[in-house]
């Protein structure tokens, strides 16, 4: 096949190298964004009396047949084009006849594709943003509903302090409004519009990128045409922000797959996003937090992966860049389709706050209350406090009782100086609620954080 490239050479590409060097399996998935950019381009040229009117025009009806063309599945994607680039100006020429040879005048594929690649990056920051914000609607409304669900808070997985559900719930809420923030200030750093840089150093042409930046909704024009056309931070930064927002799924996951569990039974996934073994007829699977957890590790592949191209690249375009696509719309398509069923998971998940209620019986929750309460009332040290409620916790160990079921003489006759109001500080509900500092978990600085992010997700929406 005639390469666009093809007259300095004698011999046609072999097929291998066609196959080696072709993006066009996968760059395909731009042909909004490069139908587009070639529009803005055309537009601009012809302000610039660069092009006429009419060949303007012949440019925007054939790229107007091209997208449908590709929108109804009728365009024919020819690995011997190469990218999508030149398949859509081939098909536009040929179309339109000579104006589609001008289309190119002070453009290079490498501004070209800077261009393509960052306007995609850019759309999905801001749709991956809104989708963490329906998943955080669904946990606010979660943690609405369980802001007096008492449960074991936990430092190294054993048993600490009585925390509510809600809480722990508004916990991942905070983490999810980072990573909101992290995309739209992604989009804030990189909406820089690249075309124009042409090859790596500008073009003689009279062009207007000032225009062309309007005209596809950038902020403003790039600096340095050198480092536009071999900047990909754009794309690291979305790899990054999406293993990020992984990682806070994974760690979600990751207690649902416990919670799941028989030995904590706090929570049960339903039917509908559970699965079956195929050998033991008993069996329900946690799969789907499984799964998020696990392409959380594919995710950060992809952002090593492309951290390691373009490491030591020399300036300014290499084809090693074309390798930047790939593990980019994998991370994009895993975080969207994690978003979507991490959200439909928590709506039907049915949270057994029974067993959580008993959970909180085990393991002496309300020591630090005890302590609290002979720092308190009593006048003690906290250190000898501390000491002093080790040992009722010994006691309630060998009674093989909670220490919130502890009687009041037992403790008495630890230290005198304990009263018989201390009852009252040890059950679980009251050691919950007095952690009232801001930020803690009693049910009323619960609801206000659920106030605060209603008010941020009205906000934003
Ligand atoms: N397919 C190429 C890529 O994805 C487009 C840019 C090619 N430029 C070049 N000079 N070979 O990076």
């Amino acid at each position: 096949m005639e390469k666009m490239w093809s007259g300095r050479f004698a011999q046609d590409a072999s097929s291998l190298l066609e196959h080696f060097n072709a993006s066009i399996m996968f760059d395909q998935k731009l042909y909004r964004e490069d139908i587009e950019g070639s529009i803005a381009h055309a537009q601009m040229l012809c302000a610039q009396g660069i092009l006429t009117a009419q060949e303007l025009a012949s440019i925007e009806e054939g790229m107007a047949q091209v997208l449908s063309e590709i929108e109804s599945g009728k365009f024919e994607w020819k690995i011997g084009d190469e990218d999508l680039h030149m398949a859509i100006e081939k098909r536009l020429t040929t179309i339109i006849g000579d104006a589609g040879k001008k289309l190119h005048t002070a453009r290079s594929r490498n501004d070209q594709v800077a261009l393509d690649f960052r306007r995609y990056v850019l759309r999905k920051n801001s749709e991956i943003a809104l989708a963490i914000k329906t998943v955080m609607r669904t946990i606010v409304d979660i943690a609405r509903e369980h802001a007096t669900t008492l449960l074991p808070g936990m430092t190294h997985l054993q048993h600490a302090q009585p925390i509510n559900f809600g809480f722990h719930m508004l916990a991942y809420a905070t983490m999810l409004k980072r990573d909101i923030e992290r995309f739209e200030s992604s989009i804030a750093r990189n909406n820089v519009s690249p075309i124009g840089c042409a090859a790596l150093a500008g073009t003689p042409h009279n062009i207007n990128r000032e225009m062309t930046a309007k005209l596809l909704n950038f902020d403003s024009v790039s600096i340095n045409c050198l480092d536009t056309v071999s900047d990909r931070d754009f794309a690291l930064e979305i790899l990054f922000n999406i293993s990020t927002l992984m990682m806070h799924i994974s760690r979600l996951s990751e207690e649902i797959i416990l919670w799941s569990s028989y030995e904590f039974r706090f929570v049960e996934l339903s039917d509908e996003y559970s699965t079956g073994s195929s050998i033991m007829p008993q069996k329900k699977n946690p799969d789907v937090p499984e799964l998020l957890r696990g392409k959380t590790g594919r995710v950060y592949g992809n952002l090593m992966g492309l951290l390691t191209v373009m490491k030591g690249l020399p300036l300014a375009y290499n084809k090693d860049t074309q390798e930047d696509k790939e593990g980019v719309f994998d991370s994009v398509e895993t975080a969207e389709i994690s978003l979507e069923i991490l959200r439909e998971a928590l709506k039907t998940m049915t949270i057994k706050k029974e067993n959580m209620a008993n959970a909180c019986k085990l393991g002496h929750l309300s020591a630090t209350d005890l302590a609290d309460y002979l720092v308190e009332h009593c006048g003690v040290p906290f250190r000898e406090a501390h000491f002093i409620t080790g040992k009722a916790v010994a006691r309630a160990e060998t009674l093989g009782i909670d220490l919130s079921e502890i009687e009041y003489k037992e403790l008495h006759a630890i230290d005198e100086r304990i009263k018989e109001d201390v009852i009252r500080y040890l059950s679980i509900e009251h050691s919950m609620n007095a952690r009232t500092s801001q930020g803690g978990t009693a049910e009323v600085r619960t609801l206000e954080q659920i106030i605060y992010f209603d008010h941020y997700l009205q906000e934003i929406q």
